[in-house]
Parts: structure tokens; C-alpha cells; sequence
């Protein structure tokens, strides 16, 4: 049994409608996991999902947040809204907002920030490009990622995931390897010790995701620094996403 307890999250991106709902929702009443789960829906269909989630374990997150409190900023939801919704926890900086929407380092520590104080669990995403990784630059890449997305935040006993997703293995089928992802959770683990201290680095839960698949899960989930996983097309197959649950 792992000191840390296992995550399991489900983003869903721009995808998925009332009858995906109601299949992962009935795929997961009264059945009981280790892990903690959660299931991250566009906006719209939180609400939907939250009403049957009574009867089962399944959180549900947000795939962002705003930066913002409130006011003029059309078309934002701000962590104070999610968190009095249901929500449990957020995404923050995945790889597709950082390359599609201009999101930056100084606008996720923002982000963190804002989560943090609302009660919401952060899900820091960071990661290296193929081009990155070929160049072996990937340490550089999450050094910067994470030393300006976590700056001068506390934690001051307040959980934080950070979720590890090279874009190379987002949506590929190119998963890194078990003992790849490894590799780079240790390194970031001794980043966060540096950032915070050793006993807040050790509570921090490091996620992988990048074509995880209910193949590949025992195996990376097996590893040391590997507290959890986050899934992309896998999700959006309601038994397939439970077979990961189920393995975690
Ligand atoms: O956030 C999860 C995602 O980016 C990974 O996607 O489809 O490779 O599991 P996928």
C-alpha cells in the first residue's frame, strides 16, 4: 500500500454528451476504490454528473479555472464558483491550454493560488514537447514549469498534485515507459523539495498521463513516484476508465 494515496482523473477535454454521462455515472454506483476518482466534464455537464454522485465515489473536477475572483471577465468561472458547485479539484496548465489558449507559467501559479485558497485540489500540468525531448532538455523544461508555476505559494498543509504529461505521449498511443515516467517523477519530486520543503514534496501526489490505458496502468502505477494517472481518450470508454480505476 503506497503512503500516498492514489488518484486516478479522468479529463474529457471538449468531448462527451448526456449519454456518456449516464454510462460512466452507472458504471460507477456502489462500487468502491482504493484510489481517488474523478472525472473532469466540460463545464456544461458538471451539474448533470454531480446529481448522481451521491451515490457513488466519483469527484468531479474542472478541466481550468480562472485566474479571477470576479468581475468583468466574460466567459470565466472562478475557482470560489467550482468549489461551491462540488467541484474537488481542478486542472491547471495542461499542455493543450499552454499551446492553444497562451497560458503561461505566471498565469498557473496564479491559477494554483487562487485554487488553493478556494479549497480546490490544484492539478499543476507540465511536461516537455518531442522537440524538447530530443533536444534533452526536458529537466530545463520542468524546472522552469514548475519553479515559476509554484512560486512563493505555500502550502502550509494543503494538498497539490502535479500531473506530468509529456505531449509526445498525449493521445499518440506513445506512452512513456513505466520506468521513463519514473525517472522524471523522481526529479520532480526533488524539484518540489527544493520549491517547498522535504515533508511537503513527499505529500505531493505526481500524476502521469500520456496514452494511459487499462495495459499500461499496473505498471506505471507500480512505480515509486508514480501517486496517479491522467487520462485522456481512455475516459471517454466508461469500462475501459474503469478497468484503470480498478487497478489503482
Ligand atoms: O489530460 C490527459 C491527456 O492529455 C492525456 O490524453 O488521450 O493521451 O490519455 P490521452
Amino acid at each position: 500500500m503506497k503512503a500516498r494515496k492514489p488518484i486516478v482523473i479522468a479529463n474529457w477535454k471538449l468531448n462527451g454528451g448526456l449519454d456518456l454521462i449516464c454510462t460512466s455515472v452507472a458504471s460507477f454506483i456502489g462500487k468502491h476504490f482504493d484510489a481517488q476518482i474523478a472525472i473532469c466534464p466540460p463545464y456544461l455537464y458538471m451539474r448533470d454528473m454531480m446529481t448522481f454522485l451521491q451515490f457513488s465515489e466519483l469527484q468531479i473536477g474542472s478541466q481550468n479555472v480562472s485566474r479571477y475572483e470576479s468581475g468583468a471577465y466574460t466567459g470565466e468561472t472562478s475557482a470560489q464558483m467550482l468549489k461551491q458547485a462540488g467541484c474537488s479539484l481542478c486542472l491547471i496548465g495542461h499542455s493543450e491550454r499552454r499551446a492553444m489558449f497562451n497560458e503561461n507559467n505566471e498565469g498557473c501559479q496564479i491559477k494554483v493560488r487562487t485554487a488553493l485558497n478556494s479549497g480546490l485540489l490544484p492539478v499543476l500540468c507540465v511536461g516537455e514537447n518531442q522537440t524538447e525531448r530530443e533536444a534533452n532538455i526536458t529537466e530545463e523544461v520542468l524546472y522552469k514549469q514548475l519553479s515559476e508555476g509554484l512560486a512563493n505559494i505555500e502550502l502550509n498543509g494543503r494538498d497539490l498534485c502535479v500531473a506530468y504529461e509529456p505531449v509526445w505521449a498525449i493521445g499518440t498511443g506513445l506512452a512513456a515507459t513505466p520506468s521513463m515516467a519514473q525517472e522524471v517523477h523522481q526529479f520532480i519530486r526533488a524539484e518540489l523539495t527544493k520549491i517547498f520543503d522535504a515533508e511537503s514534496a513527499a505529500r505531493v501526489r505526481i500524476l502521469y498521463g500520456g496514452s494511459v490505458n487499462k495495459t499500461n496502468t499496473r505498471d506505471l502505477l507500480a512505480q515509486q513516484d508514480i501517486d496517479g494517472l491522467l487520462v485522456g481518450g481512455a475516459s471517454l470508454d466508461p469500462g475501459h476508465f474503469l478497468a484503470i480505476c480498478e487497478q489503482a
